[in-house]
């Protein structure tokens, strides 16, 4: 059963005492779904320690069974796991018998459908009523000119059906988009290409699968070039053999994100986040907070499996007011919900810009975040694609319902904001959380917070 099935919880947060303690967030989600995909196509085991069991990971790892992969999940000591995958090679996998759910992920959908267009079988692939709206064609247009074709919903909606074709056309695509679903879906095809894939982004996205690909030993160039508006080109050559291995996925930066700027709001907080994600094209959230006044350490860094992994400290600060210039959106993407909660209690205006993708994630995030703000009494506007967020240098009032839409950053950012709000803040169906971090509210309740039922009048 899926999420979106279940019934409506509510939760409700409240003024929280000073977050105290050590905690480790959820593995991340871009490389968790990139390791179950890349296990499908090594031969041999692939193991993978730190994999994200949310939602939306847990649909790849199911999508990798129905293509024919062996994927199992080892119970260790302490209740941690190990994932194991046994891949069917690079041209290995086999047609799906059933449709395709990727329930809320918009990345599982598109890396998949990236993958799958490289067979010569038919793939059909559906979703929540999040990723049902949201658009498809950025990579059915690319995909198209490989030889596959795809009927979708009208506007390149899912449902979709994708039939793969038997000789693939490597590509060289010019994103118009910096997208790293977009450019892993081309690369993800391309793989199963004879020759070079090459794509190109005005800015870079988040550069996971070319890492990932590079830590399987398949060639890969990637990296800043200067050709027009283009700033990023990603190459790499087809039909590798690829062999099995291990992976440890980091901590997610995206995740960690929500207990860092509850610690900078909270009175009296002082927390370490171990084992936190730090590839330099994640982390604009920190740069920004940083800039705005916050105290955040950056302690013990090392290398994971080709991803750069430190551990945070971050206290209470007084944060102000700073511009977020629209370069920094793809290295931030999935954090403006959190730190428009950040903005709200700074001193100044914030504002952001670049926003245009925001409109198309797990639901209109400039939208819901400034009409969840006002709501909240924040001064927050949407100009075009920039948002400005007025903060006075003191929590908000709060003393609101957010319906946070199949969203779970939506609902994590409101439930920070409700800690420190002078009234609790509730939100509509906590359900969606469970796709990034099903352990969110306990994470935060062992810091200190509280997250609670609301109460009903009977
Ligand atoms: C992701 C890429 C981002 C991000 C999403 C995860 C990925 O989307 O918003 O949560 O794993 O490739 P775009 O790069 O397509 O904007």
């Amino acid at each position: 059963m899926s999420h979106t099935d279940q019934i409506a919880k509510p939760i409700m947060a409240a003024k929280a005492r000073a977050l105290k303690g050590t905690v480790r967030v959820p593995g991340d989600k871009s490389i968790s779904h990139r390791a179950l995909i890349m296990g499908a196509l090594a031969v041999g085991e692939t193991s993978i320690s730190g994999l994200l069991e949310g939602d939306d990971v847990l649909r790849t790892a199911k999508c990798m069974s129905a293509l024919g992969a062996r994927v199992e999940r080892k119970e260790n000591v302490k209740n941690k796991s190990t994932w194991h995958v046994w891949g069917r090679g690079v041209g290995g996998l086999t047609e799906p018998e059933d449709v395709l759910d990727m329930g809320n992920s918009g990345t599982g959908a598109r890396l998949i459908a990236g993958l799958v267009s490289a067979y010569p079988f038919l793939s059909v692939m559906t979703g929540d009523a999040s990723l049902r709206r949201r658009p498809m064609d950025r990579i059915i247009k690319p995909l198209s000119q490989t030889g596959a074709t795809f009927h979708s919903r009208a506007g390149g909606k899912l449902p979709m059906a994708i039939s793969g074709t038997s000789i693939l056309m490597p590509l060289t695509y010019d994103s118009p988009v910096a997208s790293a679903q977009v450019k892993s879906a081309v690369l993800l095809a391309g793989l199963h290409a004879p020759g070079r894939t090459t794509v190109t982004e005005p800015a870079a996205s988040r550069d996971h699968t070319e890492r990932m690909f590079a830590h399987f030993g398949v060639q890969v160039e990637a990296g800043p070039v200067k050709l027009g508006s283009t700033t990023y080109q990603a190459s790499i050559i087809g039909q590798p053999e690829l062999s099995g291995r291990p992976i440890i996925v980091p901590g997610d930066p995206s995740s960690a994100a929500f207990p860092v700027v509850a610690a900078l709001l909270i009175e009296g907080s002082e927390v370490i986040i171990e084992n936190v994600g730090l590839n330099p094209l994640r982390t604009g959230l920190f740069d920004t907070l940083r800039e705005m006044g916050a105290s955040i350490e950056t302690i013990n860094m090392r290398i994971e499996a080709g991803e750069p992994v430190a551990d945070l400290k971050v206290k209470k600060s007084s944060l102000k007011g700073v511009r977020v210039p629209a370069e920094r959106a793809p290295s931030m993407i999935d954090e403006y919900p959190i730190l428009a909660v950040a903005a709200s209690c700074a001193e100044g205006e914030t504002r952001m810009e670049g926003l245009s993708e925001l409109r198309v994630k797990e639901s209109d995030r400039l939208s819901a975040m400034v009409n969840g703000l006002v709501a909240c009494g924040v001064d927050a506007i949407a100009e075009g694609d920039t948002m400005i967020v007025r903060g006075k240098g003191k929590p908000p009032k709060g003393h609101a319902k957010i319906a946070v839409n199949l969203d779970h950053r939506i609902a994590m950012s409101f439930l920070v904001l409700g800690q420190v709000s002078d009234r609790p803040i509730e939100i509509d169906d906590a359900a969606a959380i469970a796709t990034s971090f099903p352990d969110f509210i306990e994470l935060m309740g062992t810091m200190g917070a509280t997250l609670t039922i609301p109460n009903r009048p009977a």
